[in-house]
């Protein structure tokens, strides 16, 4: 996440992010999934503009990049009254920093929604850290993450920088370094999935698989042995929700990748790729193809 400031406004970009790994290990008594995944955000972002007013009220306006229609429960719009979490997000911190909240905001949307990127979860966090800066409160990350961790199970992890892994709820993180710079196409197709809508359909692990071995081989850039262990026990209950996942993962079988999975709980579906010009030439393959929006992104901070 980028922060600029002048002495009235502030201007955030806040990232997407993949899960490399997502083990999915129980449900728990709060109707949450106990967790275990190693995300990293990537370099298609989010634009959140920030300015304190005195009109009493937090206005928000949203502005979609590239302007495609996505169907699907939570796709197809961009909610911009109270109900947008980045308003929410900005409500709670005045409330607990007990102040008037005031302002106004434009997000400028490039993120796809309900693809399991975590757009809503990465603006929220951006709120929080415009807030915070905007109303110059001065509060440390580690006093904004529990309203990160109120906000949503993805919104903490936006608050660090780089990969990580995370477990609970996915508000527990853990910076994972050493993994280098990664090559990605990513494949958001016309059709979005809800979040809770796939974590109904899931059936957690009954045997566990192990995150040390693809972190073991990202850091000794074993590629062939990272490819295997991309891993998602989302995958098979996004695919019985829409036919895309099977669609995409076969397109993607085609593209020479590294390894392919489907990210967070879906519908967007990523390939690892060996380079930059891979990357780039399997996303403009995949644009003739007619599967959706298609990017070629890299790690970010
Ligand atoms: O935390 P967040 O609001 O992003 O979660 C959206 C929904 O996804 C939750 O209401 C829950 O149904 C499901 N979820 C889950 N276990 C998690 C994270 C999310 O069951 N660890």
């Amino acid at each position: 996440m980028d922060v600029q400031r002048t002495p009235s406004t502030v201007l955030v970009r806040t990232p997407a992010k993949l899960n490399l790994f997502l083990e999915v290990l129980g449900k728990r008594t709060d109707g949450f999934h106990e967790l275990e995944t190693l995300m990293t955000p990537v370099n298609l972002y989010d634009l959140l503009w920030f300015a304190p007013a005195d009109t009493g009220d937090i206005e928000l306006t949203c502005e979609r990049f590239p302007s495609v229609e996505r169907s699907g429960e939570e796709a197809s719009r961009l909610p911009e009254g109270s109900d947008n979490l980045v308003v929410r997000a900005v409500r709670l911190l005045a409330e607990r920093a007990g102040i008037w909240a005031s302002a106004r905001m434009k997000l400028w949307k490039r993120i796809p929604v309900a693809a399991g990127m975590a757009g809503g979860s990465s603006d929220a966090a951006a709120a929080l850290v415009a807030a915070n800066a905007g109303w110059r409160l001065d509060w440390s990350r580690e006093q904004l993450l529990p309203l990160a961790a109120e906000l949503g199970s993805d919104v903490p992890f936006f608050l660090g920088r780089g990969p990580a892994v995370c477990r609970g709820r996915g508000e527990r993180i853990e910076p994972a370094s050493g993994l280098g710079i990664l090559h990605f196409v990513v494949v958001a197709p016309p059709v979005g999935l809800s979040t809770a809508a796939v974590f109904r359909a899931c059936r957690p692990a009954e045997h566990p698989q192990p995150l040390a071995p693809l972190l073991e081989a990202l850091r000794t850039g074993d590629a062939a042995t990272a490819g295997e262990r991309l891993f998602n026990r989302l995958e098979p209950a996004a695919a019985e929700l829409t036919p895309w996942i099977e669609r995409l993962r076969r397109e993607f079988a085609d593209g020479e990748f590294v390894g392919h999975r489907m990210s967070g709980s879906g519908s967007s579906y990523f390939g690892l790729c060996r380079n930059l010009g891979h990357a780039q030439r399997a996303a403009s393959r995949l644009r003739g193809r007619g599967v959706g929006q298609v990017y070629a992104v890299r790690t970010a901070c």
